[in-house]
């Protein structure tokens, strides 16, 4: 048989709530039902669940709401609990020997999973992706019942979470003699530092299932960017019956293409496993070529040559999805990350889903992949290999964390866990550096264990660690923290909203996000900085409470609109001119009473004018800003940026007119008919004269015509109650989004907007044929039978 990895993510049975278990009620029950796959109640195959709702995953029910001021504030004030999922799906396998691995991505949390009454186990955390094997158990030659209790009750972290199957799961269907589940390891290397003269060590784990040693034949070819093999090894191996073995091989290439930022080029290794000549198995893994190094005293190196880290953190929630982020959304928000100018992603403080790291792959984005738990008990340690083995051929992974903000970072049972953690991943990879989020206890003990000191906060004194370590490379590993809401320009905390001037930082522990951004930039010993956050998130609202649902440290809202402050990091980010003049220009009733008026620019200069006005020019100064006092008058805020005394570029706002339609940009024209790609769509409110208004907050409503549904709607404001999971949203700072699922198939897809006493807007995107991925349709119940 061949290797198929089947997708399992449509048409899953859903039912919100716990059903507990039955009881049995006498003796023969008592004794019948502990035994193997004789799991009575929801797992058994003739459990009823007919009346379930039919859901597709990714699935986050949290996010469905009801908002309510009752539920965790950590979680965006919405519900968690308990739900369960069936699925059931047909085989028609013959191949006794085949092997099964049912993979899960991701759920949140505390999943137990049951395939045909057998309980498979049970994944506490909910941020690692995990796997049974399932050949004992599965029905090769008909139905098979998949059963998923998910209690989402208990919290792992402090932001908002999320409840349920949120990430893929897959079917892996492998020939007795294959290539174990995270079985291929690809790290190249460079002699004495040559970019020219690579070696790519593979590390291949080959699993024999049969009851026969066999010989085999190990074939690892290199593929270049354009699928042209640059290099094939071969091993001979003889597999013992029923057991694993590790295959080490050497691949040399000469001048390969280096995977960097600008150009993020991926090779693929194809593994092959030949029996008697023929091939048995095959699997493909993407890698690339880089070279990465951190210098205590002149920061992080990509292939030699310095680049500053200009990061970002980031939880995985998104508006509309919450944290069932479908993988065409992984990739949009890497795209708005990289527009910024943010080179490095720091998933925080977990684990991401594996697309988000293939997007960082493709896209060329640096990562710091992160453990949720700072942890050497089996758990903890069997969570931290699983991270390591899952995500260790990413070229875009340049740090692994071992964790952030632990109480125990200053205290030596700290230092002795990380230890452990750290001798237990570097046994996986030893390829990249290991540090840790510390916001305290830098330079004791478990400082010692880190080859690259991470530093939450704390800027005040990273001089002083340097100059008391000048041999350990640094990397503020979460920086800023200061808070912004798009388009609010007075901050308002009792109604959870705050100023978007760069003014409100957590004063108590850090500082302006400018001042920062210059602390970092002119010190070359500091690798670079992670920002806290490149987008809002659910929960942490602070230093807002309820009615505030959703955080404000972002760059970018929940939905991936720019708030004022992204203008600067594309100014000292980025390598494009930039000129940003700020607020919005539409402050009736305010005629006469100063605005405080500012510039973002990498120009040398910015002059300003009111109607046609001068009211002055400014040098910029370098990381920083312009700012004018201006006393309000309606009409047009012009910015003229200079470079070498000659103007180059305008920034302009005008007092716009009242709202009188809705305007519909998708973000792509076109898009895949996989039933998985989806579009997001920008909604503009906009005057008569086709500006953006950007106080309104008009109600639209949505509909999709043609091959695709609508998902989810946002608009960015964290003092929003109204459902995510909708077809309809008020527009926030005159803007607000849709996302829309393709469907399987072809055709036009319409989106279209109505609002009442608006000229409605519509936008077609064109979805073209694309062969779903393969998967296993699920099969409905069969009806119970009357009687
Ligand atoms: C940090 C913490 C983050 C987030 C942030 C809010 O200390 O690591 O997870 O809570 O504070 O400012």
């Amino acid at each position: 048989m061949k290797r198929q990895r089947w997708l399992l993510d449509s048409e899953w049975r859903f039912h919100k709530g716990d059903i507990a278990l039955p009881v049995p009620k006498w003796q023969g029950d008592t004794y019948q039902w502990c035994k193997t796959g004789n799991q009575q109640g929801v797992p058994h195959a003739a459990f009823d669940d007919n009346a379930w709702r039919v859901v597709d995953l990714p699935h986050d029910w949290a996010v469905e709401g009801p908002i309510d001021q009752e539920n965790n504030l950590a979680n965006g004030f919405l519900p968690k609990g308990v739900a369960w999922y069936r699925r059931r799906f047909r085989l028609d396998e013959t191949d006794a020997d085949a092997g099964y691995y049912l993979e899960f991505d991701g759920i949140f949390r505390n999943a137990t999973v049951w395939l045909n009454g057998h309980r498979l186990g049970a994944e506490p955390g909910g941020y690692i992706s995990f796997r049974f094997d399932v050949s004992d158990v599965i029905n090769r030659e008909g139905t098979n019942t998949l059963a998923v209790r998910v209690d989402a009750s208990e919290f792992e972290g402090w932001w908002y979470e999320g409840a349920g199957i949120y990430r893929h799961v897959w079917l892996v269907t492998v020939p007795g003699v294959h290539v174990a589940p995270w079985g291929v390891y690809v790290a190249p290397s460079f002699a004495r530092g040559d970019l020219s003269k690579s070696v790519v060590n593979l590390e291949t784990t080959v699993s024999n299932r049969g009851r026969e040693p066999v010989m085999a034949d190990i074939v690892s070819t290199l593929l270049d960017p354009k699928g042209k093999p640059v290099v094939a090894v071969r091993s001979r191996q003889r597999l013992t019956a029923e057991t694993d073995a590790v295959v080490r091989q050497k691949a040399p290439v000469r001048s390969p293409r280096l995977w960097s930022l600008e150009q993020p080029t991926l090779y693929t290794v194809q593994t092959e496993i030949r029996l008697n000549g023929k091939q048995a198995d095959s699997v493909e893994t993407r890698f690339g070529f880089r070279h990465i190094r951190f210098d205590a005293d002149q920061g992080f190196f990509l292939n030699h040559e310095p680049v500053k880290l200009q990061g970002t953190c980031n939880h995985q929630d998104h508006a509309g999805v919450g944290i069932a982020v479908p993988d065409a959304i992984q990739e949009y928000r890497i795209r708005k990350l990289k527009e910024i100018g943010c080179n490095a992603f720091r998933c925080a403080h977990n684990p991401p889903a594996p697309e988000l790291l293939d997007a960082c792959d493709r896209l060329g984005m640096l990562v710091m992949d992160e453990t949720r738990r700072m942890e050497s008990t089996t758990d903890g340690l069997q969570q931290l290999g699983a991270m390591i083995l899952r995500d260790r051929n990413h070229p875009s992974i340049i740090l692994w964390s071992m964790g952030n903000e632990e109480p125990l970072q200053s205290q030596p049972e700290g230092a002795r866990i990380v230890r452990s953690m750290i001798r237990h991943a570097r046994r996986l990879d030893a390829t990249r550096p290991f540090t840790f989020a510390m916001s305290g206890g830098w330079g004791k003990e478990f400082s010692a264990e880190l080859e690259v000191q991470g530093c939450n906060y704390g800027i005040v004194n990273i001089d002083q660690y340097h100059a008391d370590h000048p041999r350990h490379p640094m990397v503020m590993s979460e920086n800023s923290a200061s808070v912004f809401t798009r388009g609010i320009y007075e901050t308002d905390q009792a109604r959870g909203l705050e100023s978007a001037y760069d003014v409100n930082s957590p004063k108590w522990w850090n500082t302006t996000t400018e001042t920062v951004w210059k602390t970092i930039a002119e010190r070359p010993f500091m690798s670079g900085s992670f920002t806290w956050t490149g987008f809002d998130y659910r929960g942490e609202p602070q230093p807002c409470e309820w009615p505030c649902i959703s955080s404000h440290f972002g760059i970018l809202d929940t939905c991936g609109f720019s708030k004022d402050i992204a203008a600067y990091y594309r100014s000292w980010w980025g390598t494009r001119p930039v000129l940003h003049v700020f607020p919005h220009w539409n402050w009736a009733g305010r005629e006469g009473q100063p605005v405080s008026v500012w510039c973002y620019s990498n120009c040398e200069e910015v002059e300003l004018q009111l109607n046609g006005r001068v009211l002055g020019r400014q040098a910029v100064p370098r990381w920083g800003h312009v700012e004018w006092s201006v006393p309000y008058e309606p009409g047009t805020l012009t910015a003229t940026g200079f470079r070498r005394g000659k103007a180059v570029m305008q920034s302009v706002r005008e007092t716009t007119g009242v709202p009188v339609s809705v305007h519909l940009i998708p973000d792509r024209p076109v898009i895949r008919g996989d039933g998985e790609d989806v579009v997001m769509v920008r909604v503009e409110v906009m005057d008569e004269r086709g500006r953006l208004v950007p106080t309104a907050d008009n109600r639209i409503e949505f509909t999709a015509k043609g091959p695709g549904c609508i998902i989810g709607v946002g608009n960015g404001n964290p003092i929003c109650h109204e459902p995510d999971v909708a077809t309809g949203r008020s527009a926030f700072g005159g803007l607000c989004a849709v996302f829309v699922r393709a469907g399987r198939g072809e055709g036009t897809l319409t989106v279209e907007a109505s609002s009442m006493g608006l000229a409605g807007g519509a936008a077609s995107i064109r979805v073209v044929h694309r062969r779903p991925r393969a998967f296993l349709p699920a099969v409905p119940m069969d009806t119970p039978q009357a009687g």
